[in-house]
């Protein structure tokens, strides 16, 4: 008999009989750990093994760090801390965070646009490195650093000319509120009191969610090129280049997973092309969903399934207070469905599978969990997973939304 499985993209989840597990565990198993639905429930064995294989595709002189704004779970966090090279913060908290995994101070960076004195005062005392987004923020940070007696550590973010191609979200090129734009940064260059900091490089952070390695491959060309002309613009030997990220993991129908070997091969090639430019510069990756995306789930149980007219409805308890995306309501024109299973009827057989939409329990015709997918049919209990939920998830959504039950994560 012909059996639609899982979602073809989403083998790398072991299946025991009909149940799909997560870190070996049935959801029935996790919700017992856990107390009850919904929940977020991430795989640690997924997670080592995409970071693994991006570090034997990434060239050497590659340093991986992993954006913690992705997917801020402390557990999480703390177990990516050895397998990656550095974090990217966005806020205090995350960069509190940051420092307790005993990651080296070195290569900890806070970007960000709107950092206040209070951040910059702190991220001077953590000892990390603030990756300015304005002129202000270099005149607070020196500032800050003479009150402290302390050096700044400062890189600058560059807003290039360029922007990334066919990119999910733009972030560079044109007027943006991120970086300084590279015109202006050639002309600071110039002016920079260098004695009042530790000056270390600079951050071209063009955008994310981009699945065109062709795009990808331009980005990091100019990048490189840009790199070159910032570093002989400096007046001081620097640390790094962060040369941003952007790699993309598919969501929705007719998206394929991101073939980045051509990306790595260019890497190594832009690499050897500007080796004397870089002898002594690490470059950086800086990366969210690609490292966390695939390895989480979001899973709720069915608690009512109903007919209203033509559309099967499974109403969920949970929805788009914790999976906003999932919902189509953060950044998407048109709402298109995540990739979604009934995790207790893995192996269901295609033939018996039928159209239903799935709801969440809010009162709001925004609730969607998937909407007129083929899936085996639906009886209350049974657990609705979506898959491509290790990042931007529980931290991405407004939790406290109709005061609904909250929410559990758990690393397995
Ligand atoms: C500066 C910066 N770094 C890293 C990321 C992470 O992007 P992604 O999760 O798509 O890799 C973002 C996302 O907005 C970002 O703004």
């Amino acid at each position: 008999m012909k059996s639609k499985p899982i979602h073809a993209s989403m083998s790398h989840f072991q299946v025991e009989n009909n149940n799909l597990l997560i870190g070996g565990k049935t959801l029935a198993q996790i919700e017992e750990l856990v107390g009850s639905t919904p929940f977020y429930a991430y795989d640690s064995n997924v997670l080592a093994s995409t970071i693994g294989e991006l570090k034997q595709a990434l060239p050497n002189k590659i340093k991986l760090h992993y954006a913690i704004k992705a997917n801020p779970f402390p557990h999480l966090v703390h177990f990516i801390k050895p397998l990656v090279d550095g974090f990217d913060v966005a806020s205090k908290k995350e960069m509190l965070l940051a420092i307790q995994t005993k990651m080296p101070l070195d290569e900890i960076s806070f970007a960000g646009p709107g950092k206040t004195i209070d951040d910059i005062s702190a991220s001077i005392v953590a000892g990390v490195t603030l990756h300015a987004e304005s002129i202000t923020e270099i005149t607070r940070a020196i500032e800050v650093g003479r009150r402290l007696s302390i050096k700044p550590n400062i890189a600058i973010r560059v807003n290039p000319a360029f922007e990334l191609k066919a990119s999910g979200m733009k972030m560079a090129g044109g007027a943006k509120p991120f970086g300084i734009d590279e015109e202006q940064v050639f002309e600071l260059l110039k002016s920079l009191d260098y004695e009042q900091m530790n000056f270390r490089g600079f951050h071209i952070f063009a955008g994310s969610q981009n699945l065109n390695s062709e795009a990808i491959i331009e980005m990091h060309h100019k990048t490189f090129k840009l790199s070159q002309q910032l570093i002989r613009a400096s007046k001081v030997k620097i640390d790094y280049v962060n040369i941003g990220g952007g790699l993309g993991i598919p969501y929705f129908p007719g998206e394929n997973w991101l073939d980045i070997s051509p990306i790595c091969q260019h890497l190594e090639h832009l690499l050897s092309e500007h080796a004397e430019t870089f002898d002594c510069v690490d470059v950086i990756m800086e990366l969210g969903r690609f490292i966390v995306g695939r390895s989480g789930v979001y899973v709720s149980k069915v608690v009512d399934v109903k007919q209203s007219r033509e559309t099967e409805y499974a109403v969920c308890d949970g929805g788009l207070h914790h999976h906003l995306a999932n919902s189509g309501n953060f950044g998407q024109v048109i709402r298109k469905n995540y990739p979604v299973s009934i995790g207790n009827k893995i192996n269901t057989p295609a033939e018996e599978y039928k159209k239903a939409t799935l709801v969440g329990p809010l009162c709001t015709p925004l609730d969607i969990l998937g909407d007129k997918m083929l899936l085996p049919s639906i009886e209350i209990g049974d657990y609705a997973v979506v898959y491509q939920s290790g990042a931007y998830g529980a931290s991405a959504s407004p939790q406290g939304f109709l005061s609904q039950p909250n929410l559990s994560e758990i690393l397995l």
